[in-house]
């Protein structure tokens, strides 16, 4: 067993099973390259401060340096007895070069380390989530640009209710999108700042640069106060919730292709590649991708809870509670990419059953609307209009038939208002041409959104 580096205070050594208990190797050991990173900034700022010797400073960092190669060639395993990730990489060190190991941690505490190693980490992650999204965007763009004049049934309460184009409901999902990515731009650019050199919880009285770590770690400053610096989490929980709110999306996206795929709509067919057929009923091509999306959307959704929990009665400062943040926010950023991994091509490859889309948009009397802002538009209060239209669609139902084959003398006994442009005014192609304000699911108001949507994206890239 690794001997703990606190040895000094105790009388006994601790009870292997509470070792078991206490270390986190199992699961901070991802964070080994951060780690040496931010131990490579430390020990860079503690030679050019005097602090340590220069020589001392540059042995350590090519110690460092070999232990991450041989970390990453397979060379070195990972002890799992070791306490945690941190400590693992000190007694390597230490084991290389000796006493020179040793004064690495000078100036600096796992307090401060690990608040350190949680940011660097989640920096890579959250890039390699945005990067995903932001494929998972333009796939969209292009799916609605290629239908800007599909016409689908659009509903609330799931009932039809007015015509919409595929498009359209494409470009929905985009802007929900564009703001997962802008929330984790936001994240990415408040967690940059740097807890190391706030030591266990009070600083250090070593004449330490941390505006120097700060700068060698890319990060934009240092934390203002140490005692926050070691006890905040809230970039771990904001990311968690960025996840969770991105997840949701996707959930309610999977839902609407379950739905689509099934025979009772049959607006779309996923490619064999992206679906599983059933063991005994050789009709079935099941949607698992999205079922799993939608499934997994419930763990994140409970890992922000998780750290929320967590964080929510510890007092100042650092609380061995904490170490239950990596395997929550871990989970949620390994689980969200891979979600996006294959829903990606699994959309893009998606076929449409345009026909079917256009006869479930023909049924319901979705036109009904229109009807009535004809009726507007002749000169009625729209109030009134509501009430007429209503016993219309009461009237065709009872003879089995729609607003568009009512004959006019029909449609004349409620008002005289109607005439024969009627017809033309509650035809789909009209009432779906027509709905061309900002926004609206007409080909040009697509087409326009499609162009924002873009815009705003490369924007969000750079940013
Ligand atoms: N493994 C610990 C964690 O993840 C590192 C910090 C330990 N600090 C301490 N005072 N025990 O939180």
């Amino acid at each position: 067993m690794a001997q703990m580096m606190w040895a000094g205070r105790s009388s006994k050594e601790v009870d292997s099973k509470v070792n078991d208990f206490n270390s986190s190797i199992s699961f901070d050991g991802r964070m080994y390259r951060h780690d040496i990173e931010g131990s490579i900034a430390h020990a860079t700022m503690l030679g050019e401060q005097g602090i340590i010797s220069m020589s001392d400073s540059l042995e350590i960092i090519g110690g460092l340096k070999e232990i991450l190669a041989d970390i990453e060639s397979g060379a070195l395993q990972l002890d799992m007895t070791a306490e945690d990730i941190h400590m693992f990489i000190e007694a390597e060190l230490t084991k290389r070069l000796g006493d020179v190991g040793k004064r690495l941690h000078t100036a600096r505490s796992r307090n401060d380390q690990v608040a350190l190693d949680i940011r660097l980490y989640l920096r890579d992650e959250i890039k390699e989530i945005k990067d995903l999204v932001v494929q998972l965007t333009k796939v969209i763009c292009n799916i609605a640009e290629n239908n800007t004049d599909t016409i689908m049934p659009g509903y609330t309460h799931l009932q039809r209710a007015q015509p919409i184009t595929f498009g359209q409901h494409m470009m929905a999902y985009a802007q929900m999108l564009l703001r997962d990515i802008d929330r984790l731009n936001d994240i990415a650019r408040r967690m940059n700042v740097c807890p190391l050199g706030s030591g266990a919880l009070a600083g250090t009285t070593y004449n330490i640069d941390r505006f120097r770590t700060a700068s060698l770690l890319g990060m934009d400053a240092p934390m203002v106060n140490s005692l926050d610096g070691v006890s905040d989490r809230d970039s771990c929980i904001e990311l968690a919730n960025a996840i969770a709110i991105c997840m949701m999306h996707l959930s309610r996206f999977s839902e609407e292709i379950i739905m689509w795929s099934s025979w009772e709509f049959k607006f779309i067919e996923l490619d064999d590649a992206y679906s599983t057929g059933s063991s005994i009923m050789p009709q079935k091509k099941n949607p698992d991708v999205t079922e799993l999306i939608r499934g997994k959307t419930g763990r994140v959704i409970g890992d922000n809870v998780t750290l929320l929990t967590m964080m929510k009665g510890l007092p100042l400062a650092y609380n061995k509670d904490m170490q239950e943040d990596k395997e929550a926010i871990f989970d949620a950023v390994d689980t969200i990419k891979m979600c996006l991994i294959p829903f990606i091509p699994m959309l893009e490859t998606m076929k449409l059953y345009k026909d079917n889309m256009r006869k479930a948009a023909a049924k319901g009397f979705i036109n009904a609307t229109d009807c009535a802002d004809y009726l507007v538009k002749k000169g009625m209060p729209f109030r009134d209009t509501n009430k007429i239209t209503g016993g219309l669609v009461a009237h065709c139902i009872s003879l089995d038939t729609t607003l568009e084959e009512l004959p006019l003398e029909d449609y004349k006994k409620q008002t005289d208002l109607f005439d024969n442009d009627v017809y033309e005014a509650i035809s789909l192609n009209t009432c779906v041409m027509e709905r061309k304000s900002y926004g609206g699911p007409a080909p040009e108001s697509v087409r326009a959104q499609i162009e924002i949507t873009r815009k705003k994206l490369e924007e969000l890239c750079n940013g």
